[in-house]
C-alpha cells in the first residue's frame, strides 16, 4: 500500500498549556511528524508540572521552547520568529486560564505572545480545550470560547467522557489521532463547502434465518474514504452503512442498516434533499424470498434445502427517477470489460457519471484504481492507473465532483 504523507511539508507550533491531558500531547507529536510535518513544541511553564520539555524534544526531534527569553533566539525575538515560520499554530491541550488569555488578547508568557504576533493571514490557531467539566460549562469559558471562534481561532472539541478528576462529562481534550485528523482536515481545500453528500457504503446482509445471510465481501473503506474526504472538503455528509467494522470519520453522520431494503428505506425519501448521491454500496441483488423464523436444520434431511430468491430495489435507479434527483453517482465493481460494464450501468441507471473499479483487486483492500466514465469520456484515476490509497482516491473525486456540480450549474 501506499503511504501517505497528509502533513507532509507542514510547519506546526504545537503549545502546550498546563493539563493533565499533556500526556496526549505526546503521542500527538508522533503522529504528526509521521504524517510528516514539522514540529516546534512550546511549553507554558505550568505544562511544564505535567509533561517534560525533554519528552517532547526527543519526539519532536527539536529543542523546546519555553521562554520569551530563550537566548538561542539570535534576535531574541522568539514570539515573532515562531509565528513566521509556522503554517499553523495549535495549543493543546488548551487550560481553561489560557483560553480566558487568548480571549483577551493578553500576551504575558511566550506562547500567548506568539498566538498574538502570528501572521494572522496565513497562519491559523487552532485550540483543543481541555478541562474539568463544570469549568468547560462556566459562563466565562464559553463567553471566551466564543469570542476565540469570532476571531477566528478554530476550537477543537472538547470530547466528552471520563475525566482525571473523576467526573463524567463534557471538556476532555479529543483523542492525539483526533486532533491529527483536524488538521489534516482542516488542510484540505473546501470544494465542497455547503453541498449535501449522501453516501452508501459496504455489502447489506440478507438473512436466510437468524443466524445466516446472503452477503459479499465489499468492507465498506471505499465509501467510508468518500465520507471522510467529503467532510475534510467542507460537506455536510450521511452515510448509510450497511454492515463494517469501521469507525465513523469525524463529523460524519452515519446511518446503520442490514438489508438492501432497509438502505433504500434510509436512502430514498430523503435522496432529493441532497446536492450528490453517492451509491458506493455493493447492495445484494438478490434476497431470499422468505425467512425462516428458525434456523434450519440439517438433521433427518436427504436433501440440501433450495432457496428461492426475489429481486431487491434497485436503490442508485429509483434515486436517479426521482423528479428532482440529486447529482447521481453509481460505482461498478466488475471482474473483466470494466469500461463496457460501466458504460452500459451508466445507461441502464440513467446517472451522470459511474465509478469503475476491479471488485477482486479492491474488496478488503486499502488501495484502488478508477476508472471515472460519463457520457461523453472516461479516464484512469490516478492517470497511471497504478493502485492509490483509497483516501488519496476519494479526495481527487471530491475535487472532479466539484468541478462537475458548477459545469451543471453554469
Ligand atoms: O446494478 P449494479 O449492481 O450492477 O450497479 C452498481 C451500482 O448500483 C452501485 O453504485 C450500487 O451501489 C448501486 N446499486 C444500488 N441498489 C442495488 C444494486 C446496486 O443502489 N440494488
Amino acid at each position: 500500500m501506499s503511504e501517505r504523507s497528509d502533513l507532509q511539508g507542514r510547519r506546526i507550533v504545537l503549545g502546550l498549556t498546563g493539563g493533565i491531558a499533556c500526556y496526549k500531547s505526546a503521542e500527538l507529536v508522533r503522529l504528526l511528524t509521521k504524517a510528516g510535518a514539522t514540529v516546534q513544541v512550546v511549553m507554558t511553564e505550568a505544562a511544564e508540572a505535567f509533561i517534560t520539555p525533554v519528552t517532547m524534544q526527543a519526539l519532536s526531534g527539536r529543542a523546546v521552547v519555553t521562554s520569551q527569553w530563550d537566548a538561542r533566539e539570535p534576535n531574541n525575538m522568539a514570539h515573532i520568529n515562531l509565528g513566521r515560520e509556522a503554517d499553523a499554530v495549535m495549543v493543546a491541550p488548551a487550560s481553561a486560564d489560557f483560553i480566558a488569555k487568548l480571549a483577551q488578547g493578553r500576551a504575558d508568557e511566550l506562547l500567548s505572545l506568539l498566538c498574538l504576533a502570528r501572521p494572522r493571514e496565513r497562519c491559523p490557531l487552532l485550540v483543543a480545550p481541555a478541562m474539568n467539566r463544570e469549568m468547560w460549562s462556566h459562563p466565562a469559558t464559553q463567553r471566551n470560547v466564543a469570542t476565540l471562534a469570532q476571531d477566528g481561532t478554530l476550537i477543537l472539541g472538547p470530547g466528552c467522557g471520563d475525566q482525571a478528576c473523576g467526573e463524567v462529562g463534557d471538556g476532555r481534550m479529543l483523542e492525539p489521532t483526533e486532533l491529527l485528523d483536524e488538521l489534516i482536515a482542516f488542510f484540505q481545500p473546501k470544494v465542497l463547502a455547503g453541498r449535501r453528500l449522501l453516501i452508501t457504503a459496504g455489502p447489506t446482509f440478507e438473512p436466510i434465518d437468524p443466524v445466516r445471510g446472503i452477503t459479499n465481501h465489499s468492507s465498506g473503506k471505499m465509501g467510508f474514504a468518500l465520507a471522510r474526504a467529503a467532510v475534510e472538503a467542507g460537506a455536510d455528509v450521511t452515510l448509510v452503512a450497511g454492515p463494517v467494522h469501521l469507525s465513523t470519520p469525524r463529523g460524519v453522520k452515519r446511518q446503520n442498516v442490514m438489508t438492501a431494503a432497509q438502505m433504500y428505506d434510509a436512502v430514498v425519501p430523503c435522496a432529493a434533499d441532497h446536492d450528490v448521491f453517492i451509491a458506493t454500496a455493493a447492495v445484494a441483488d438478490w434476497r431470499p424470498a422468505s425467512l425462516s423464523e428458525h434456523k434450519i436444520k440439517k438433521e433427518g434431511k436427504k436433501v440440501a434445502p433450495t432457496f428461492e430468491l426475489t429481486e431487491n430495489p434497485d436503490i442508485l435507479a429509483a434515486v436517479a427517477a426521482l423528479p428532482k434527483p440529486p447529482y447521481c453517482v453509481g460505482f461498478a465493481a466488475e471482474s473483466e470489460n470494466l469500461l463496457a460494464h460501466a458504460r452500459a450501468k451508466l445507461l441502464r441507471k440513467r446517472i451522470p457519471l459511474i465509478i469503475g473499479n476491479l471488485g477482486p483487486a479492491t474488496f478488503g483492500r486499502d488501495d484502488n484504481a478508477l476508472l471515472v466514465v460519463d457520457a461523453q469520456s472516461d479516464h484512469a484515476l490516478p492517470a497511471d492507473g497504478r493502485p492509490t490509497d483509497k483516501l488519496t482516491l476519494a479526495r481527487a473525486l471530491m475535487q472532479e465532483l466539484a468541478n462537475r456540480l458548477q459545469a451543471v450549474q453554469a
